[in-house]
């Protein structure tokens, strides 16, 4: 059996991921493949709840380093059940992950390889979508100002360190400008194939040892 395939979908507030990540999602049901959508911020955990509440809670205050560590910690409560899902050849769909964890608590101020330090140890995915505005257009968009962190200034410096993986292997950049709903799902599309090809005949020159 193939090993399934760990896909995030990250980017800025409001760039239309969690829309992507749930028609991902369908496509993969219509494909026959079988696969769970993710999304972190999990808010529904013990440590989800703490989250949400600063998330939607202005006068819920915590220093940076403890919202940094309890979005890590949120992770972790998944982590098993990630491998778990991929060793039984499950498809996993992640809205939001390490890199966004990462790039808000560096945007604030916090060093950038401390923040990576607590989620060292956790599946990496084989493919990082990673949604972008080439201008902030997500500013614009429906919703944005609601949640601590939908602040133009600030959306501004966390693109600035989500920029920081570009370099990575496992890191592709979806432009999002001037495209439709439609378009960008053909393009997230086309780079899933191509990670679900690579798996399959890495099984297949294993199979045939
Ligand atoms: P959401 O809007 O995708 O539910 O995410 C909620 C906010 O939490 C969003 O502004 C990004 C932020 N965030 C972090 O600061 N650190 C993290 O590790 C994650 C997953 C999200």
């Amino acid at each position: 059996m193939t090993r399934g395939v760990l896909i995030a979908i990250e980017g800025l507030d409001r760039t239309g991921k969690t829309t992507q990540t749930s028609r991902l999602l369908e496509r993969l049901d219509k494909s026959g493949v079988d696969a769970t959508l993710i999304k972190f911020p999990e808010r529904t955990t013990p440590i989800g709840r703490i989250i949400n509440t600063y998330l939607t809670d202005k006068a819920f205050e915590l220093s940076d380093q403890s919202a940094h560590l309890l979005f890590s910690a949120n992770r972790w409560e998944l982590a098993e059940k990630i491998r778990n899902l991929l060793e039984d050849g499950k498809t996993v769909v992640l809205d939001r992950y390490v890199y966004s964890g990462v790039a808000y608590s560096s945007a604030k101020g916090l060093p950038f390889d401390w923040c990576l330090s607590p989620d060292l140890g956790l599946p990496k995915p084989d493919i990082v979508l990673f949604m972008k505005f080439k201008h902030e257009d997500n500013v614009t968009r429906e919703g944005f100002g609601e949640e601590r962190y939908e602040v133009a200034e600030f959306q501004q410096r966390v693109k600035t360190q989500f920029e920081k993986f570009q370099n990575e292997d496992n890191w592709k950049t979806i432009y999002v400008d001037n495209k439709s709903i439609e378009e960008v799902g053909e393009l997230i599309w086309a780079e899933y194939e191509v990670v679900a090809r690579r798996e399959r005949e890495a099984l297949q020159k294993f199979t045939k040892l």
